[in-house]
């Protein structure tokens, strides 16, 4: 008996409920949001979706643990949004909400049907740019390798309003590891850092070439950074000698043709200068 009410209670609820719910989200027949995406490098945020939308348009919503939720991208007919301003604590886990919706005069009600995104934690998913080379050198007094790296830099601010860099959310999390092989041959070799320089011993009098990229230790899945640019070292230096010593020879050749060019003309106006002077002269003589 007790159960039975209980069961009608219930019935009733989900039919007010549903009854409740019907005018905005059946009535008008609006599509929600499918295939729900978070698209993050270095911090950078976008959430995409599907499809685009016909006779409606979306609004963001975004809330992590911690915090409200905020909106963003209000009655977008687009099909993405840049969220990064919204996701202000990397740590934080966000879930966002896509709302199919109508532009009304009142404020967006909760009757609008939406879609909820899988939930999204910066620091742990955000992608990993490349990092920079700042600068590289061979040193031959010593065969090293020196290898200087820029942390990649993200949207979020310092109070003085100058951006963070990645080195500035991971800290101690971040590492860097440089693969380098001889330029002779194709075995690859590493050494890893905890800062942002590394020296490497390398083999007396080989060209070596290189290329960094960040691990992110805390993380089990997307730990490794994009892979910076692959940089060389010429032997000793030699090839860029020659390079400079060809492009002095190629500019004194064309500091000479210009000289000799302009010599030529300067030539030539004096002679007709003369030319024509002495023709203006002639009637006058005449005379
Ligand atoms: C801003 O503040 C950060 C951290 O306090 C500091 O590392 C950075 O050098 C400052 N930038 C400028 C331009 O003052």
């Amino acid at each position: 008996m007790c159960s039975l009410s209980l069961l009608l209670q219930a019935a009733v609820c989900f039919s007010v409920l549903c009854w409740h719910r019907a005018p905005a989200s059946d009535n008008l027949n609006l599509t929600t949001a499918v295939n729900i995406k978070w698209s993050s490098i270095n911090f950078k945020t976008i959430l995409e979706w599907q499809p685009e939308p016909t006779n409606y348009s979306y609004t963001v919503e975004v809330s992590g643990k911690k915090s409200d939720w905020k909106k963003k991208c209000i009655y977008t007919m687009s099909t993405e949004c840049d969220v990064t301003d919204l996701l202000d604590n990397p740590k934080d886990t966000y879930h966002a909400r896509i709302i199919s919706t109508i532009q009304v005069n009142d404020d967006i009600t909760e009757e609008f049907p939406f879609s909820v995104s899988p939930p999204f934690v910066p620091y742990e998913e955000t992608i990993i740019g490349k990092p920079g080379i700042e600068q590289y050198k061979l040193y031959t007094e010593n065969d090293t390798l020196q290898v200087t790296i820029v942390d990649p830099l993200t949207p979020y601010r310092f109070p003085n309003n100058s951006l963070q860099s990645i080195r500035d959310i991971f800290k101690d999390d971040l590492r860097y590891t440089v693969y380098f092989w001889k330029a002779s041959s194709t075995g690859k070799k590493s050494a890893t850092t905890q800062s942002n320089e590394l020296v490497i011993r390398v083999d007396k009098g080989e060209s070596y070439c290189f290329y960094v990229q960040a691990t992110i230790m805390s993380r089990k899945l997307n730990r490794e950074s994009q892979e910076s640019e692959a940089h060389c070292t010429t032997n000793e230096g030699r090839e860029y000698d020659y390079t400079v010593f060809i492009a002095v020879i190629i500019a004194v050749f064309v500091i000479i043709v210009i000289i000799i060019a302009l010599s030529v003309m300067l030539c030539k106006r004096k002679k007709a200068n003369k030319e024509e002077k002495a023709k203006e002269n002639m009637p006058l003589n005449d005379v």
